[in-house]
C-alpha cells in the first residue's frame, strides 16, 4: 500500500522534553504536555478495554520501557537528555499528539548551562549527543507505527522562550516585534529540575547574566515525599501520590484524605528563597532590562510567591509552553531550509 501524501510530508514540532513534562507545540496551534514519566520493564497490567489503556510499552536499543501512569523512575539524573528513558517519553508524547507513522522535524532544547560553556562557547558534543539520541528509533509495542524524527536541532531552553516573545503571530500573519527585539530582556524559566536565566541584548546572549540553577519543582516534590514518608511512617511513597499532594495539598492513604498543605507550602517557600537569591545574583534589580519574562511550569505553580520580584515582570501566556512555542517558531521562521534538508 502506498503511504498517503499527508503521512509523507514531515510535520514541524517544537519539542520541549523537560525533566518534569514533555511539551509539544504544533503548527496548527495545538499544545500538548505529558508527564515525563516512565520506567524500565513491562507494565504488568493487562487492559480489559484498550480504550482505557493508561500505560504504554516502547522498546529502544533492545530495552523495554513502560510509559504513562507508572510510578516513574526519576528523570533528574545527569544523562537524562540522551537516555532511552527520554527517548521513549518523547515517542509517547508524539503518539499522544496523533503523530504515529509521521516523519517529524523538530527543535528541542537543553538547559542554558548544558548548551553553553561559561565562556559562551557552545558545547557541541553535548548538543550533538542529544540530537543523535532523539533520532534513534523507538518501537511502540502496540499496533501503532512509530513517529520518526528525521531532523532535530537543539537551542537553549530559555532562549526558546525569547523567540516566542519576539516572533509574534496574529491571525495568519507572522512578524518580528521590532520593539521587543531592540530592548534588553531577561527570561526566567522555572522548570522541574532546573531554573534557567537568559539575558538577551542586541540579539545576543549576555553570558555573565545567563545560566542555570539546579533547582525546580521536582525539589518541592522530593521535599513533600520525604515529609509524607516521615509523618505517616511509610517505607515508600508513590510518585503519583506525591504529584497529587503537591498539586492539591492532600494525600490519600488507606482511603482517607490527609491535609498536607502546610508541608507543600514550606517546600515551595524553601525553593522560592533559593530562586529569589539566584535571580538577584544573576539580574540584580534588572534596572537596565526592559522586561523580565517568567516562563516554565514552575511559574504557574509558584505564581503567588513570585508576584512582586520586579516592577517590570510579566508572566508569559501559558508559561509552561513558552519554550515549546519558541522552538516551533525557531524551526518555522529562523532555521534555514538548507539546515533542515
Ligand atoms: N498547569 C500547571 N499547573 C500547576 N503546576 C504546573 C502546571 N504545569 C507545570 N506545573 C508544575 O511546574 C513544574 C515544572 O514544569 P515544566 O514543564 O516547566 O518542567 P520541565 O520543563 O519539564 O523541567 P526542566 O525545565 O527542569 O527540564 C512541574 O513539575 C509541575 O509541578
Ligand atoms: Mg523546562
Amino acid at each position: 500500500m502506498m503511504p498517503d501524501a499527508n503521512t509523507m510530508t514531515p510535520i514541524q514540532v517544537g519539542l520541549d522534553d523537560g525533566y518534569a513534562f514533555t511539551k509539544v507545540a504544533l503548527p496548527d496551534g495545538r499544545l500538548i504536555a505529558i508527564p515525563s514519566r516512565a520506567r524500565v520493564g513491562k507494565s504488568s497490567v493487562t487492559w480489559i478495554d484498550d480504550g482505557q489503556q493508561r500505560i504504554f510499552e516502547y522498546e529502544t536499543e533492545g530495552t523495554l520501557y513502560s510509559v504513562g501512569a507508572v510510578d516513574a523512575a526519576p528523570t533528574h539524573f545527569e544523562g537524562y537528555p540522551n537516555s532511552g528513558l527520554n527517548r521513549v517519553i518523547v515517542q509517547h508524547a508524539l503518539q499522544e499528539t496523533g503523530l504515529a507513522g509521521r516523519t517529524i522535524h523538530a527543535i528541542s532544547g537543553l538547559p542554558v548551562s548544558a548548551f553553553y560553556n561559561k565562556n559562551g562557547e557552545q558545547r557541541r558534543e553535548t548538543i550533538e549527543k542529544k540530537c543523535h539520541s532523539l533520532k534513534q528509533g523507538v518501537q511502540p509495542k502496540m499496533e501503532r507505527l512509530p513517529a520518526e524524527i528525521a531532523f532535530v536541532d537543539v537551542i537553549p531552553e530559555a532562549l526558546a522562550a525569547w523567540y516566542d516573545y519576539v516572533i509574534v503571530t496574529k491571525e495568519d500573519e507572522v512578524m518580528l516585534d521590532e520593539q521587543r527585539l531592540s530592548v534588553p530582556v531577561a527570561i526566567v524559566d522555572i522548570g522541574g529540575r532546573t531554573t534557567d536565566f537568559v539575558v538577551v541584548k542586541d540579539q545576543g546572549v549576555i553570558h555573565t547574566s545567563s545560566g542555570s540553577l539546579q533547582g525546580g519543582m521536582l525539589d518541592v516534590k522530593q521535599h513533600v515525599a520525604n515529609g509524607i514518608q516521615a509523618r505517616f511512617d511509610l517505607e515508600n511513597v508513590g510518585e503519583q501520590l506525591v504529584t497529587y499532594a503537591v498539586e492539591c495539598g492532600v494525600v490519600r492513604l488507606q482511603g482517607k484524605d490527609h491535609n498536607v498543605a502546610e508541608l507543600v507550602g514550606t517546600a515551595k517557600r524553601e525553593l522560592v528563597e533559593r530562586l529569589y537569591a539566584e535571580t538577584r545574583r544573576q539580574l540584580g534589580l534588572g534596572v537596565e532590562l526592559d522586561r523580565v519574562l517568567f516562563v516554565g511550569g514552575g511559574t504557574f505553580a509558584l505564581v503567588e510567591h513570585i508576584a512582586d520580584w520586579f516592577p517590570h515582570q510579566v508572566i508569559a501566556e501559558h508559561p509552561a509552553f513558552a519554550n515549546a512555542r519558541g522552538m516551533l517558531k525557531y524551526l518555522q521562521y529562523v532555521c534555514e531550509e538548507s539546515d533542515v534538508a
